[in-house]
């Protein structure tokens, strides 16, 4: 059966780490959204490889496919592809040429977007064009990969957006459109890709009888339509997005992934966040700093509320765990079980406004005692009780089986149930 890799949380789950774990029994790893505002660490004795745009599925030797859901920045893409290069050899990536690209004119609208907001209400973007890219495909003005073939029609599109664009770049003194420097650009960054872009027929018929993970960017929450809008990124992060964004019309089931607490960056509501010690320390035990930006990553208690939402709109079938040792120490340790005691069903998790002020207090939590060391346990049954209560009571919560644990970064620290 062909797997989908989603985030429950706000991204940051452990999602690279995990599709290289799983897609040694896959044939095809695939991204269906996001961009390189997506930042996935993997650690593979003692190499560690920092993705962003191409899938972990690289790592094995896997093939990898980029499907026209994502959006590329052509100059990021060969930063990246040069940089696995020199890890992997002869990596085996396809793009769709389908693909819209981030130019720098969105890296110049997300930062217009992010000083018109003021304090509170700025997103808090990866500041990557990822927004404004998305908003010129839906605006049907994207220059997409297939149009590097024909340099008139090019011309043409990059006109059209000067005219649309050069009035909001000036008015708040950025540099115009250059059409030049744009083609010259995409001239050599055609030069470059050109035997990695592929019509989605071809991927399609190659792998009609194969096996196809499909790894997810960001996470549930920060889906553009479910999660707590408008603090989203601007793509469908959850699997319903995989056949429009892969172009791959298959079954899958769902492995939704999430960390024994919780993470987010940039701004937006996050209920069970910790203000205290507690929220540091765990930052600093589990290296919370954004792959992509560096920012400190805001930590709080896991929250069994939106992880269950989150369950239902990806319609996850399984479960993961990650960065248990991370809470290893602490004296105890907190679930999220209920918002000011609400449940799922009365929540909308797409109200900000409503998430922001919700204030959990001490009947919303279940507490947990500490587990002690779990360094180098390699079978669940070794695993103290303590942590098998902890995740008993997240199976029974959700009602579902968690089938792997992540007791650490690299590969092998990963327990198959
Ligand atoms: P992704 O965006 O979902 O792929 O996650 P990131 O790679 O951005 O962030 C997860 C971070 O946690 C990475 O630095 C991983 O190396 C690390 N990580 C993954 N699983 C574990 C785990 O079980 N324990 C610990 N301590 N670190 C982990
Ligand atoms: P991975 O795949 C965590 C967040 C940004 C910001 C919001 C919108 O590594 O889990 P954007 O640049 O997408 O317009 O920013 O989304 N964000 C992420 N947070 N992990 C990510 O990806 C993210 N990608 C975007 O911090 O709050
Ligand atoms: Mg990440």
């Amino acid at each position: 059966m062909n797997k989908a890799v989603i985030g429950l949380q706000w991204g940051d789950e452990g999602k690279g780490k995990i599709v290289d774990y799983l897609s040694e029994n896959f044939d095809l790893v695939t991204r269906y959204q996001g961009g390189n505002n997506a930042g996935h660490t993997v650690i593979v004795e003692n190499i560690t490889y920092k993705l962003n745009l191409i899938p972990s599925g690289v790592i094995r030797g896997k093939v990898c496919f980029l499907g026209q859901g994502i959006v590329l920045d052509p100059d990021h893409f060969i930063q990246e592809y040069k940089k696995i290069t020199e890890k992997i050899t002869d990596p085996r990536i396809y793009l769709s040429s389908n693909i819209p690209l981030i130019l720098n004119y969105h890296k110049q609208l997300d930062r217009i977007n992010e000083s018109i907001l003021t304090g509170e209400s700025k997103i808090g973007t990866t500041s990557k064009g990822i927004g404004p890219a998305y908003q010129d495909k839906v605006g049907r003005k994207s220059i997409k990969l297939y149009d590097l073939t024909n340099p008139h029609s090019l011309k043409e599109k990059l006109s059209s957006i000067k005219k649309f664009y050069d009035p909001i770049l000036k008015t708040f003194d950025e540099d115009l459109i250059d059409i030049d420097k744009n083609l010259e650009l995409l001239n050599n960054f055609f030069i470059q890709v050109k035997n990695l872009i592929v019509d989605n027929n071809v991927i399609k018929k190659d792998y009609f009888n194969k096996k196809i993970l499909f790894e997810g960017a960001q996470g549930a929450l920060l889906d553009l339509d479910h999660g707590s809008y408008p603090f989203v990124t601007s793509s469908n992060t959850i699997s319903s997005n995989i056949s429009i964004g892969s172009g791959l019309q298959v079954n899958y089931e769902t492995i939704g992934i999430f960390k024994a607490y919780a993470t987010r960056v940039g701004n937006g509501p996050f209920p069970s966040e910790l203000f205290d010690k507690i929220g540091d320390y765990i930052a600093d035990k589990g290296v919370e700093f954004g792959t992509v930006t560096k920012r400190k990553r805001r930590c709080g208690w896991l929250d069994l509320v939106s992880l269950k939402y989150s369950c239902e709109i990806n319609n996850v079938k399984e479960l993961c765990i990650t960065k248990v040792d991370v809470l290893n120490e602490l004296d105890e340790i907190k679930i999220c079980k209920s918002y000011e005691g609400k449940q799922f069903q009365d929540i909308n998790f797409s109200d900000s406004a409503y998430l922001s002020n919700c204030k959990l207090n001490g009947s919303d939590f279940e507490i947990f005692p500490s587990w002690g060391n779990i360094d180098g346990m390699m079978n669940y049954d070794q695993l103290p009780q303590n942590l098998k209560n902890y995740v008993n009571f997240i199976e029974e919560y959700l009602n579902l089986p968690i089938k792997i644990v992540s007791l650490g970064p690299e590969r092998n620290q990963t327990i198959l149930r």
